[in-house]
């Protein structure tokens, strides 16, 4: 049966508050998730006033300051600091996103952050990608062909071909997408979820790749696929822009076209 309360040990608790520097007059609240699995607590949120006079511009700005200057104990991914790498990705304000791209002036009051919803939490804001990469890993994100290349040469594409791709090879694999997915938050084990699917077709849309028959066989499952109800969550929360429920529309296609 359903349960519609948390466990207890999901329940979370009020946490510690970091104020600003006695002088500060341009503050803001930086209300943060903080999950520490060794210390078997309880998560928590805690509270970091920041000078915003003393502070980039960005969501990610605020978190390296905090982590630099006030609590080294806080702990999330990040790298590029310029939305190519997509190790920031969280939720901020109700919305999963990228820390460096979220300008703080964004949001209107105190900053809420929490790790991406529905993903096991390794600490903090980083959540555990274990089984999205193995899902990943699954329909083999990279170019197949027995055909060998053209001697001195690459493969070649024409422009249309190539064009075929725009859309879809921006993505980052931040996972915005999928845990923002109520399927994939229910049906997560097996669905395999808007970023995973966009990349499926990606790989299925190259004019170069020769195993188009056998990726779609790979697909062709009532919970690798078929889960996806075009809620549109998936596109409303790309950072990047793209639309992965198009490209999870164009894989249904290709399926019901090779039957006709
Ligand atoms: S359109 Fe499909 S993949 Fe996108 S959020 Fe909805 S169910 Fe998930
Ligand atoms: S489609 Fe967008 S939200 Fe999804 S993984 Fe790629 S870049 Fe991130
Ligand atoms: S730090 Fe690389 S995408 Fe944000």
């Amino acid at each position: 049966m359903a349960t519609f309360t948390l466990p207890k040990n999901s329940t979370i608790g009020a946490g510690k508050t970091f104020k600003a520097e006695p002088g500060a007059k341009n503050v803001k609240s930086f209300k943060i998730y903080r999950f520490d699995p060794d210390t078997g607590e309880n998560p928590r949120y805690d509270t970091y006033e920041i000078d915003l006079d003393k502070c980039g511009p960005m969501v990610l700005d605020a978190l390296i300051k905090i982590k630099n200057e006030v609590d080294t104990t806080l702990t999330f991914r990040r790298s590029c600091r310029e939305g190519i790498c997509g190790s920031c990705s969280m939720n901020i304000d109700g919305m999963n996103t990228l820390a460096c791209l979220k300008p703080i002036e964004d949001v209107k009051k105190d900053v809420r952050i929490t790790p991406l919803p529905h993903m096991p939490v390794v600490k903090d804001l980083v959540p555990d990608l274990t089984h999205i990469y193995a899902q990943l890993r699954s329909i083999e994100p990279w170019l197949k062909s027995d055909t060998p290349p053209p001697p001195d040469e690459e493969r070649r594409q024409s422009k249309e071909e190539r064009a075929k791709l725009d859309g879809l090879w921006e993505c980052i694999l931040c996972f915005c997408c999928s845990t923002a997915c109520p399927s994939y938050w229910w049906n997560g084990d097996r669905y395999l979820g808007p970023a995973v699917l966009l990349q499926a077709y990606r790989w299925i849309a190259d004019s170069r790749d020769e195993y188009t028959g056998e990726r779609l066989d790979n697909l062709e499952d009532p919970f690798r696929l078929y889960r996806c109800h075009t809620i549109m969550n998936c596109a409303a929360t790309c950072p990047k822009g793209l639309n992965p429920a198009q490209a999870i529309g164009e894989i249904k296609k290709l399926m019901v076209e090779r039957q006709g």
